[in-house]
């Protein structure tokens, strides 16, 4: 792990200050929780052996493409199998969920089976607090409140619904569909302008991502749900995006679930 002092640790990352000023380090850890998004029961916390490397190498790849496609994001490079260089932001207290099918939280409060094609793609957002569990919100709390204006408000919607179609894509090539996923934005302070990069990470624990054919979850639900066989599906999404990290012993010693 870094040696660097450390920012801010979270549920799956920990940061550190980067080696240079406006740089931080995500350190992807193999943890994991069901705080967050939808809990079917008490919240519970985990360890995904191998979950970190194979983050920190899939959330590379989407933010590059991502960024590659015009999407502005914080990624710069990946240092090593578990970290990451980025650019500092301050995080916008917002969880935004892109959703294209009904599933979790939103089936549950609006009683629509899981699975159900959305007429058309909802941006949803939520205030990012976990005492209160990242209720959701309208663009009347957000500007309530100032967590943002109604400019940025677009540019994030924009932003988002460019990175659906552009993943959505990108996953129906690989026989996997985008049902949701979650996004979290930052401000990026430079000289006197402010710029909303696409920031935290995109991944199996953050998105949706079912087989097209099977409709087998291949995400974090495995885990939320206590249905076994996580370690394998990140491998699985990994290795269908060709990008399957090269395994060392100590970073993928395969596929055990520790609860
Ligand atoms: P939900 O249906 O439980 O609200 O979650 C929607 C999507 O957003 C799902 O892919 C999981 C993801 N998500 C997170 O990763 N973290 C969060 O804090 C929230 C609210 C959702």
């Amino acid at each position: 792990m870094s040696r660097r002092r450390q920012i801010y640790e979270g549920k799956a990352k920990i940061l550190f200050e980067g080696p240079e000023p406006g740089t931080v380090v995500q350190y992807f850890k193999d943890d994991a929780s069901t705080a967050g998004a939808t809990i079917e029961d008490a919240d519970r916390t985990g360890t995904i052996i191998g979950k970190g490397v194979l983050n920190n190498r899939i959330s590379e790849y989407l933010m590059t493409q991502i960024g590659d496609m015009g999407v502005p994001t914080h990624f710069i490079r990946r240092l090593n199998m578990r970290e990451q260089l980025c650019r500092e932001v301050d995080i916008i207290p917002l969880v935004v969920v892109v959703r294209n099918y009904a599933a979790g939280s939103f089936a549950n409060r609006l009683g629509i089976v899981e699975g159900t094609r959305l007429p058309r793609t909802i941006v949803e957002f939520h205030y990012k607090s976990n005492e209160l569990k990242d209720p959701l919100v309208t663009e009347e709390h957000i500007a309530c409140f100032g967590w943002s204006s109604p400019s940025e408000i677009d540019e994030i919607i924009s932003m988002s619904l460019r990175t659906n179609d552009y993943l959505s894509g990108l996953f129906m090539g690989i026989g996997i569909r985008l049902v949701d996923f979650k996004l979290e934005f930052g401000r990026f302070f430079m000289n006197d302008e402010i710029r909303t990069l696409l920031a935290d990470e995109i991944s199996p624990d953050n998105c949706r991502l079912w087989d097209v054919e099977t409709n087998d979850k291949m995400d974090k639900d495995r885990f939320r749900r206590n249905m076994g066989g996580e370690a394998e599906a990140y491998q699985e999404v990994a290795r269908r995006l060709g990008i399957t990290p090269e395994s060392g012993p100590r970073d993928l010693p395969g596929p055990t679930l520790i609860q």
